[in-house]
């Protein structure tokens, strides 16, 4: 029998439709008197899967709490509250979030007066809604990726009114500004630059799950800038879903290029950025990224398919040929540049020769990392349509080819790092050996190493002995 809902659900229909509608942006968030006292002494467990946009929403989420006098907790045992902030990208994603779901039951068990809540993308899933309602009474609690800011009535609803809270709007989407903020990392921040996504690949959930294209102001992301540079932190990193097309739906003024370039003048030592879509990288970023020491060379630059058949079907807009192009001017333009990717293989009826393609590509890149999926069906989409002959073993070996070549080329080129120095942003010690010490590179590699008495968010250098596959062994000096 079908549950009977009050709510309104989320549907993909509204979720894809795209207005010229001037985005709303609301620059003030108050916590109504009645509701600010409700988490004192009171504690909450918050759990992130996905994406740094997700790390970036669970910061905003810790910080509402902490302004509701929430203390935070690494654990869960005697909390009042536990959010699981979800990611719908990929099958497998929502297979374990359902596992962690299933798990903390045994607290609502025990305690119904305790809060579960869930957020993120897959609140935000047409069907999947219904069934976690019906078949998980342990959440309480269930919002959207639009829904941020109304955690403090939702839990006031949930709390004290007792009340089963479902708010998940399928809308195009607001820009909140001067929402609370805790950051997890003390020397390392990310920075929103825009939210949602308007490029709708075909295999992709994204722009369903996060509305449309919203880039901030650029005045409001300089300032947030700035003051992480006066608290002292060390590295930013500027996200959104494409920043290469940041600014697009504001005015012609706004351009990446120029963001980045004014980011990097505020001083900050260490400026990253993620993700780049091939398609709307221009002359002008490579040019800045090459003019400013505080640009790390690094960027990461999603492939998802070397066969440009497969990149039309995939709705991508570059051909292989021209994802090449771009990648050696790349690397001709910015000295050292390392360059990581992501790669789908198995979308559906992709041949042999297709993903020969693939390989063909990865061999030419010799990428520094690579994050590889096997193509995961999600409803809705346009590729959740299409016929698919390929059977998951020969996906499986794929993946397992494809893992196996760009393995050999990260192993090549952190070979090459041997018996050099590096400086290393330091991010703490070992839980296991409080000599050994670790950070990352410029280039974005992962430096394990040995020394005495370093502090984390200290810059080091470091002599390298070992080039492993995913990460490099040395010692500071
Ligand atoms: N199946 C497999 N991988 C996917 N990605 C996005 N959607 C899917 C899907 N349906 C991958 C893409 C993207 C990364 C974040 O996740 O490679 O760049
Ligand atoms: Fe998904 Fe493509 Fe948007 Fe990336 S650019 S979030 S892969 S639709």
């Amino acid at each position: 029998m079908k549950i009977k809902l009050d709510w309104a659900l989320p549907n993909m229909k509204d979720a894809k439709k795209r207005t010229k509608n001037e985005i709303e942006r609301v620059d003030s968030f108050v916590i109504p008197d009645n509701m600010s006292w409700l988490g004192q002494g009171k504690k909450y467990y918050i759990s992130t899967y996905g994406c740094q946009a997700n790390e970036r929403d669970s910061e905003t989420l810790a910080g509402i709490m902490d302004a509701m006098g929430f203390v935070q907790s690494d654990i869960y045992e005697d909390v009042d509250v536990i959010l699981i902030n979800t990611c719908a990208v990929r099958q497998n994603a929502m297979e374990k979030v359902l596992g962690e779901i299933g798990n903390v039951k045994r607290f609502y068990v025990k305690n119904k007066d305790i809060i579960i809540g869930v957020c993120g993308c897959m609140a935000q899933e047409e069907g999947f809604v219904e069934t976690l309602l019906e078949k998980y009474p342990q959440v309480r609690l269930l919002f959207g990726t639009h829904n941020l800011h109304q955690l403090p009535s939702m839990l006031y609803d949930a709390m004290i009114c007792k009340k089963r809270v479902v708010k998940i709007y399928s809308r195009e989407g607001e820009v909140y500004e001067n929402l609370p903020v805790h950051r997890f990392g003390n020397h390392k921040a990310w920075v929103n630059i825009m939210y949602g996504c308007d490029k709708f690949c075909t295999y992709c959930i994204v722009p369903y799950t996060r509305g449309k294209q919203r880039s901030r102001y650029m005045d409001q992301i300089l300032d947030e800038v700035k003051e992480l540079y006066q608290q002292g932190y060390k590295e930013v990193t500027l996200l959104g879903q494409n920043v290469n097309a940041y600014g697009k739906d504001i005015d012609d003024h706004y351009d990446f290029a120029t963001l980045l370039e004014e980011v990097a003048k505020i001083g900050i030592p260490r400026v990253r950025f993620t993700t780049s879509h091939p398609w709307d990288f221009s002359d002008e970023m490579l040019d800045v990224i090459a003019k400013y020491d505080n640009i790390m060379p690094f960027i990461h630059l999603p492939l998802q398919s070397g066969d440009s058949a497969i990149l039309k079907l995939m709705g991508r807009r570059y051909t292989k040929e021209e994802y090449i192009a771009l990648y050696d001017k790349i690397v001709q333009k910015i000295d050292r540049c390392a360059v990581s990717t992501d790669i789908i293989v198995g979308f559906p009826n992709e041949s042999d020769e297709q993903f020969e393609q693939t390989l063909d590509v990865v061999r030419h890149c010799k990428y520094d990392n690579c994050f590889t999926f096997i193509y995961s069906k999600r409803p809705g989409t346009p590729a959740a349509v299409m016929e698919d002959e390929i059977s998951l073993e020969t996906k499986k070996d794929r993946l397992q080819t494809l893992n196996k070549l760009w393995n050999s080329f990260a192993l090549e080129k952190n070979k090459a790092y041997e018996g050099k120095v590096v400086t290393v942003l330091v991010d703490g010690a070992s839980k296991k050996d409080s000599h050994t010490y670790s950070g990352y590179t410029d280039t974005n590699k992962l430096v394990n190493f040995t020394g005495e008495n370093i502090e984390p968010g200290t810059f080091v250098d470091v002599y390298i002995e070992t080039g492993k596959t995913f990460s490099l062994d040395g010692r500071a000096i």
